[in-house]
């Protein structure tokens, strides 16, 4: 972090440090994500150990890939676009870096704790109590960084990226503190303060819009800067970003409850859910064809830039999962989906194909310019990347579509006198082949990452300096 590569204007420093974390933490999420996949493979890999026990590594692997991974990305992106666009320097230097050292403070406490068994029990929201306090510190904090940053701009209007992250920020502070209200017994064991279904709607609630606002909402944010910018033409429609925004927020927040499809929650609210969970398909697939037309005029550059490439390939990603997702919210569907390995493939068709890709795209797109170097060390190594991280989600994608619909035919199966037709054990071992391609997709996944860490590695040391060209000047 050499103080020669300081923007005259911007605080880029906060901006690289996230930008190297992101990657760093990728790593680490993913190839813990690869070592559960292998424990579900070749279980002697527990080890008959209590703290490299898959559910215990579980959480830790989606703490790390969606707080440290995606969390880093996002502060990244958005700390980079806020300044960009509103032609200022962030609000606070000083609250920015609390951020960031915050954040870091929080992913080493859950790779201490988790594994240590300490956990709410909460999916999403496993941390125990004094590390949510300091978790909701860190983002009231990134709250008065970012509003602020809008609020002194130079530019007269907001730009639609910047709404985006906006609503993110918001919303995941407002979840986080309702979610968490919890009674401490001692320093690592609290609990909920509301009641069986009750708590499980407020679970759910936190959980989905944890998708819709952290997942979701803040990575459009990325859409709407780094799509335009990449492809080098200005976004499709801004009116329809405008509806788009405002049609997605009013409808995420009411969709939670078709996680509790089936259960003691009152059905109305089920039914709420799983049709407001068909209406956000119109939202979600607005905003896709707002980023895809995009590059209308501009399809020619796919076949020279990969970093364009995973730009609109995880458009595409993200239109699949918002297709499938309302599918799996419809009732009869969910019956046959839920608990099965039909959601973890929803899941990452989601995280590994839209999240993880346009936050690489994103970050290869920044990586040169916060250092002030022309283009990245190697772009067939960001090609290799590409393919890499493509093949990888199909191959763990499709796994995992064979086996969900294999494990819930065979577990509704029954014989005519009414009993069972297969074991649990018997659908167990048949999805045990597509345990091993998720493995090896995850492992594909994986090696891309460790490609983007080595080009990053030496786009910073070696790669050619560029002339000072992005001035406070230069916007959206
Ligand atoms: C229109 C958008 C979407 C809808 C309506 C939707 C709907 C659903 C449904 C019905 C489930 C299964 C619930 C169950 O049976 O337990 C689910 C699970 C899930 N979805 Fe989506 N989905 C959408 C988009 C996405 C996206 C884009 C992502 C990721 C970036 C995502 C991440 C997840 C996660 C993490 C779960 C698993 C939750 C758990 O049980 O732990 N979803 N979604
Ligand atoms: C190398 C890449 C990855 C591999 C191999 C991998 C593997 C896994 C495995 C084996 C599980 C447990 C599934 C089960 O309980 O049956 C899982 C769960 C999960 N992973 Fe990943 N993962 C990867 C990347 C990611 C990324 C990048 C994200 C988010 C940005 C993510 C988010 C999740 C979530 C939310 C769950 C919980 C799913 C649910 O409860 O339905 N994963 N992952």
């Amino acid at each position: 972090m050499s103080t020669a590569t300081e923007h005259p204007t911007y605080n880029y420093r906060v901006v690289r440090q996230f930008a190297i974390m992101t990657v760093v933490w990728g790593i680490v999420g993913m190839a813990i994500g690869v070592f559960i996949a292998a424990q579900l493979v070749w279980p002697a890999l527990n080890f008959d150990t209590p703290w490299l026990s898959f559910g215990r590594i579980r959480p830790l692997h989606t703490n790390a890939v969606i707080f440290a991974f995606g969390g880093s990305a996002l502060f990244a992106t958005s700390y980079y676009v806020v300044q960009r666009t509103c032609q200022v320097r962030l609000f606070s230097d000083t609250l920015a870096k609390f951020t960031f050292w915050g954040w870091q403070a929080v992913i080493v406490a859950a790779i201490i704790t988790l594994p240590m068994g300490l956990t709410s029990t909460k999916e999403y929201a496993e941390l125990e109590w004094p590390i949510d306090i300091l978790i909701a510190l860190v983002w009231i904090s990134y709250a008065i960084v970012f509003l602020g940053t809008v609020k002194i701009r130079k530019t007269s209007h907001i730009y639609v990226g910047n709404w985006f992250f906006m609503a993110f920020i918001i919303t995941v502070a407002v979840l986080h503190i309702v979610n968490s209200l919890v009674i401490p017994v001692s320093l690592f064991k609290s609990y909920s303060v509301y009641p069986g279904t009750v708590d499980a709607m407020v679970q759910w609630w936190y959980g989905h819009n944890a998708v819709g606002f952290f997942l979701t909402a803040g990575f459009l944010g990325m859409m709407y800067y780094f799509v335009p910018k990449q492809a080098e033409r200005p976004i499709y429609s801004y009116r329809l970003s405008i509806v788009h925004f405002w049609a997605l927020i009013a409808t995420y927040i009411w969709a939670g409850g078709h996680h509790l499809h089936y259960t003691a929650l009152p059905d109305w609210t089920q039914s709420v859910a799983m049709v407001m969970s068909l209406i956000l398909l119109a939202p979600s697939w607005g905003g896709m064809i707002n980023g895809m037309m995009t590059l209308s005029g501009a399809w020619h550059k796919l076949r020279t830039d990969p970093v364009l490439r995973f730009l609109v390939v995880s458009l595409s990603f993200y239109g699949m999962s918002t297709f499938e997702g309302p599918m799996m919210a419809i009732k009869t569907v969910n019956a046959l989906s839920h608990y099965t390995d039909w959601t973890v493939g929803h899941v990452h068709a989601g995280a590994l194909g839209w999240v993880a890709m346009i936050s690489i795209g994103s970050t290869y797109h920044m990586i040169p310019r916060l250092w002030g170097k022309t283009q990245m060390y190697s772009v067939p190594l960001i090609n290799a990347h590409f393919w890499l991280a493509t093949i990888g989600t199909v191959l763990y994608i499709c796994a995992m579509w064979v086996n969900g619909i294999l494990q819930g035919l065979m577990w509704r199966a029954v014989n005519e006198d009414g009993t069972l037709t297969y074991s649990f054990v018997e659908a167990l071992a048949a999805s045990h082949p597509g345990y091993f391609v998720r493995w090896l997709g995850g492992a594909f996944f994986l090696t891309g990452m460790l490609l983007m860490a080595f080009n990053t590695w030496q786009t910073v040391r070696k790669g050619s300096r560029a002339p000072r060209v992005d001035s406070a000047a230069q916007t959206v």
